[in-house]
């Protein structure tokens, strides 16, 4: 019998992706993207992952930093970006399917990183975790680790003193359970488009107005580690790094009710977009938040002995 993991990777091996000429994510929207960068860098620049890069270079002094790590990147495009930004000079990356560490590498090639990346086919948390980084860097993958408190506490335990975490990911409900009240937003959304919104790309498939929770049991099927357990990254990242700064970005209109009818919007619907994602900040005002970005210091050496001190003379 295949564990879960081995279950995950053949899936994220395997995993196609729609027709570049259908845009049905909401990554693929300029204006989706520029909102999300907005809310997380002040300003509303191109390019998704744009504003957490800014954030960043802002925030964090010294840059670059000298050694990351990332853990299920993929292939490893973010980590491209973030040495190219000049915020971390090289990158050890933890990917469980073969599929992705070879267009990976291939990308480090073509982008003359060979000797700043260093692939590693299996998960990191059976290894050791000794202080030996700079940067824990985690982008939509945190969600798919089985147990967050774990990961989030390997990522703690390898940071250097004063090392950072960053964060871009999905922290909404568990195996996508989503709240009655998204469901309800998000039906309203959709209920509100006309006809020509609905149109499934696939095939001659109808979108169907009413959004519904997924069957966990089919989602686990699919992939073991989709939403394993997001909604405890907010709790555990608050809980194992109290210095943590956080970023919401929403989600509620933009992921779920957006979800395949984005490949029907074209230019002309900009207005519309741009209503839609002020309902999206207003769901998000609500606490309905899928994504959030974050930002978190180790304390240093001396930080952290003063600390203890304090704790042992109360
Ligand atoms: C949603 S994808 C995100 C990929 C990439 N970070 C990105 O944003 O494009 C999640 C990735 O995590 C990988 N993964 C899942 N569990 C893992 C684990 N325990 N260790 C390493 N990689 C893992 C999957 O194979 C998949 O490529």
């Amino acid at each position: 019998m295949k564990s879960e993991l081995q279950r995950a990777a053949e899936h994220w091996s395997k995993k196609e992706k729609p027709p570049a000429e259908v845009r049905p994510r909401w990554w693929q929207h300029r204006a989706i993207c520029r909102h999300i960068n907005r809310r997380v860098c002040g300003t509303d620049i191109d390019g998704a992952g744009a504003g957490l890069r800014r954030w960043v270079s802002s925030r964090i002094t010294g840059l670059p930093l000298a050694s990351g790590v990332s853990i299920g990147c993929g292939n490893a495009v973010k980590e491209i970006n973030l040495i190219k930004a000049g915020i971390v000079d090289r990158f050890d990356l933890f990917e469980i399917a073969e599929e992705r560490v070879k267009q990976g590498t291939l990308n480090a090639q073509q982008a003359g990183l060979e000797g700043r990346i260093q692939y590693h086919s299996h998960s990191p948390f059976a290894e050791a975790a000794e202080e030996r980084y700079d940067l824990v860097y985690w982008d939509n993958s945190l969600h798919h680790m089985l147990d967050v408190r774990e990961a989030l506490q390997y990522s703690r335990d390898v940071l250097k003193p004063g090392g950072y975490l960053v964060m871009d990911d999905f922290v909404g409900p568990s195996r996508f359970q989503w709240t009655d009240r998204n469901l309800e937003i998000a039906t309203q959304v959709r209920q509100s488009l006309p006809a020509r919104f609905l149109k499934g790309w696939r095939s001659e498939e109808v979108i169907p107005a009413e959004v519904r929770r997924p069957s966990a049991e089919k989602l686990i099927a699919d992939d073991p580690t989709e939403a394993a357990d997001s909604d405890r990254i907010i709790p555990e990242l608050q809980r194992i790094f109290p210095e943590v700064e956080l970023k919401l970005t929403g989600g509620a209109v933009y992921h779920l009710a957006l979800n395949d009818v984005l490949a029907n919007f074209t230019d002309d619907d900009l207005p519309l977009m741009k209503l839609l994602l002020l309902v999206d900040d207003m769901a998000s005002d609500l606490g309905e938040n899928h994504y959030a970005a974050a930002i978190a210091q180790k304390p240093s050496s001396s930080v952290a002995a003063r600390d203890r001190d304090q704790d042992q003379s109360v």
